[in-house]
């Protein structure tokens, strides 16, 4: 097992980062000890918050030495657990780590410390007409590194993909203390390994990524949006697939059963007038640099969710507006979590099977006895579950749930998909790995964990015990 943090590993820990970065109070174990995923707690015995690569790489070879466990984490925004010190320890805080480094213009790249709040990354690169696209919920609080970790995903990776296909390369502080480059600043590398890839997903477990090299785009100048009522959520998922068949690819297609945009409309206080005799929406988004053109595709849009009994359809006329129907979409989550007790699962399929995952997750809500809430990227056949406790009773709950979630998943793989989309494995859905994976595959991952962590001493807990 892991060695508790003693005084002399505290001195060591005040002569490497400095004593006002060493927290070991109450209060601060606390709020270092959970993230966004449900109520979960685990205190760790020292944060730390380091300022530069060579600090942490001196506590990471300490750690291994000593056998310390080392949670390392972003903005603590994470759905699946990826942060939180399971094993007490050390919890490693990059929020120091908070620097843009260089916007290279000529090549429209990024170079980024992962304390970085992704929004102000975007904004940031913006002002120069330049664009990253992977914008996760919560991309107004979380960090660019955590984004890193988990892969993270949102609304437009339906059109722009997801956090790896941006890292270029990656700095890397292993587990023994070695500072590592993974890749190159190249769109295109064909030399040996792709650690850049193999960190990018790992959920902190493998190294601590320090600075970062993101990919750019020319902002798009302009965007449409667009929500779209349906009187079945079926029909709203079906809708989805004919779109893409059609030859049209929009920027964000989102889906949204009736009752996930009642709790958000009543946790953010809209006013929005809503059909309130459909069972779903989908919110379309189609950007471009030609008005007339994304014009035309949403009425191309509109005629063919006609087709699926589409009710009304509400274009975002104002800037306030689409802000108004994005806020909406993004609150889901934090709406459902003050709701009820609840459970996420960020479960994904092929696209054209998502109107089968909505059908079984309906159908085990009914075997089971639970209601749940769909929500997420239809357009990645990418559908956000929550299962709902509210009026079961603590037991039914503890009962129902672990085999509910593992028959959801045994259905997602049976369609061909698998058990994250976006939020990553962590320690929630760790002992549902085996649903996606057989020995062989299993093998080779901690093979690569070993020889990246000798240890054991980085993120442990996570992923895979
Ligand atoms: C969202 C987060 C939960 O899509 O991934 O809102
Ligand atoms: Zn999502």
């Amino acid at each position: 097992m892991y060695k508790c943090v003693d005084d002399r590993d505290l001195q060591f820990f005040y002569q490497v980062v400095g004593g006002a970065h060493v927290l070991t109070d109450q209060e601060a174990l606390q709020r270092y000890g959970h993230d966004e995923t449900e109520d979960l707690l685990f205190l760790p015995q020292v944060v730390l918050k380091p300022e530069k690569a060579q600090q942490i790489s001196e506590i990471l070879k300490y750690c291994t030495t000593h056998r310390i466990a080392v949670t390392p984490r972003g903005a603590g925004t994470g759905l699946s657990g990826g942060a939180l010190p399971v094993f007490g320890g050390v919890v490693l805080a990059t929020e120091r780590l908070n620097r843009i480094l260089l916007i290279d213009e000529r090549n429209h790249q990024v170079i980024t410390e992962p304390g970085v709040i992704t929004e102000v990354l975007q904004e940031t690169v913006k002002q120069k007409g330049l664009f990253y696209p992977p914008d996760p919920a919560s991309r107004g609080s979380c960090f660019i590194g955590g984004n890193v970790a988990e892969n993270s995903g949102g609304p437009r990776a339906v059109k722009y993909g997801v956090v790896k296909d941006y890292v270029l390369n990656l700095e890397v502080v292993l587990p023994t203390g070695e500072i590592i480059w993974t890749g190159a600043n190249v769109l295109k590398n064909a030399t040996g390994y792709n650690l850049t890839q193999l960190l990018v997903g790992s959920e902190g477990t493998l190294g601590v990524v320090t600075k970062i090299v993101l990919r750019l785009l020319p902002h798009p100048q302009h965007d449409l949006l667009m929500l779209v009522a349906f009187r079945t959520a079926e029909q709203a998922c079906q809708a989805v697939n004919a779109i893409f068949l059609e030859g049209i690819i929009p920027s964000a297609a989102e889906f949204m059963e009736q009752e996930a945009l009642q709790l958000s409309q009543r946790y953010v206080q809209s006013s929005l007038q809503l059909d309130s005799q459909c069972e779903a929406f989908l919110l379309f988004e189609v950007d471009g640099n030609h008005p007339d053109l994304l014009f035309a595709e949403m009425e191309r849009i509109s005629a063919i969710v006609e087709r699926f009994e589409a009710g009304q359809m509400l274009l975002a006329e104002t800037a306030d507006q689409k802000a108004t129907l994005w806020k909406l979409r993004r609150s889901i989550g934090e709406a459902v979590r003050r709701y009820s007790v609840y459970k996420e699962e960020d479960t994904v399929v092929p696209r054209a099977e998502l109107p089968a995952l909505f059908r079984g997750v309906k159908q085990l809500g009914k075997q089971y006895g639970f209601r749940t809430v769909c929500y997420g990227h239809a357009g990645d056949g990418n559908l956000h579950v929550n299962i709902l406790k509210e009026d079961l009773s603590q037991e039914q709950w503890e009962n129902i749930l672990p085999q509910a979630i593992r028959s959801l998943f045994e259905l997602c793989v049976q369609l061909g998909g698998t058990l994250s989309g976006e939020h990553g494995i962590g320690w929630v859905q760790k002992p549902y790995l085996m649903v996606a994976f057989n020995d062989a595959q299993m093998t080779i991952m901690k093979k690569i964990k070993k020889a990246f962590d000798p240890a054991g001493i980085l993120n442990p807990g996570k992923i895979f015990d």
